[in-house]
């Protein structure tokens, strides 16, 4: 049987800061219609209550993308998916599930610079400063966790091997390890 999460985030306080972040996010690109730019699959659910609560005429479009790491270190990023994004002169909000490493958002960043958005901004639901290998800095996150966790992060859109995406909550469990047959080489995508 699947591992029941411990909860760390309830429906109602995910609820409650997603309605404030939709507020400051409303203000800081009041008068434009930002290009909502959604990170499939684990930013699901936080996007889809997320434009709800931005107060704008928005658009919103997907990319997926796919990374290569070995011991976590080295990494390929590649996209492997992308709605067409009209980036250029637009303002742009990334909303991300999680920055971990923060390998992946440094990857997009650069991607979407070169396409000379008017303004880049990203959300993400869960950021996780203590886990960084690259400086990059999201402009709001609706939960921080400053230290590295011994639990792996499941719910309100985020997996773990494609389970636990529909939970209303954001919770914990044992965090996956080699006794699951990963190896050193992992790929990751959302
Ligand atoms: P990174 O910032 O390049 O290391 O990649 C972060 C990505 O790894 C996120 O977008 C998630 O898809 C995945 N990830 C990292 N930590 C967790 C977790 O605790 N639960 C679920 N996915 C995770
Ligand atoms: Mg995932």
């Amino acid at each position: 049987m699947k591992e029941k999460p411990a909860v760390l985030f309830t429906e109602d306080e995910i609820q409650k800061r997603v309605r404030g972040l939709g507020a400051e996010i409303g203000r800081e690109f009041a008068g434009r219609a930002p290009c909502v730019v959604g990170l499939m699959k684990g930013c699901l659910v936080f996007m889809a209550d997320l434009i709800r609560a931005i107060p704008l005429d928005l658009s919103c479009h997907f990319l997926r993308v796919r990374s290569l790491r070995e011991d976590g270190a080295a990494a390929k990023v590649d996209i492997v998916y992308s709605t067409e994004v009209p980036y250029e002169g637009q303002d742009i909000l990334l909303l991300d599930d999680i920055i971990d490493t923060g390998i992946t958002l440094k990857f997009l960043l650069d991607h979407i610079q070169e396409r000379r958005p008017r303004a880049l901004r990203v959300c993400t639901l869960i950021d996780k400063p203590g886990e960084r290998k690259i400086d990059v800095h999201p402009a709001w996150a609706a939960f921080t966790i400053p230290e590295p966790t011994k639990g792996f992060l499941v719910g309100y859109g985020l997996d773990y091997d494609e389970h636990y995406r529909g939970l209303p909550y954001i919770g914990t469990i044992s965090r996956p390890g080699p006794a699951d047959g990963r190896r050193s080489t992992l790929s990751r995508e959302s």
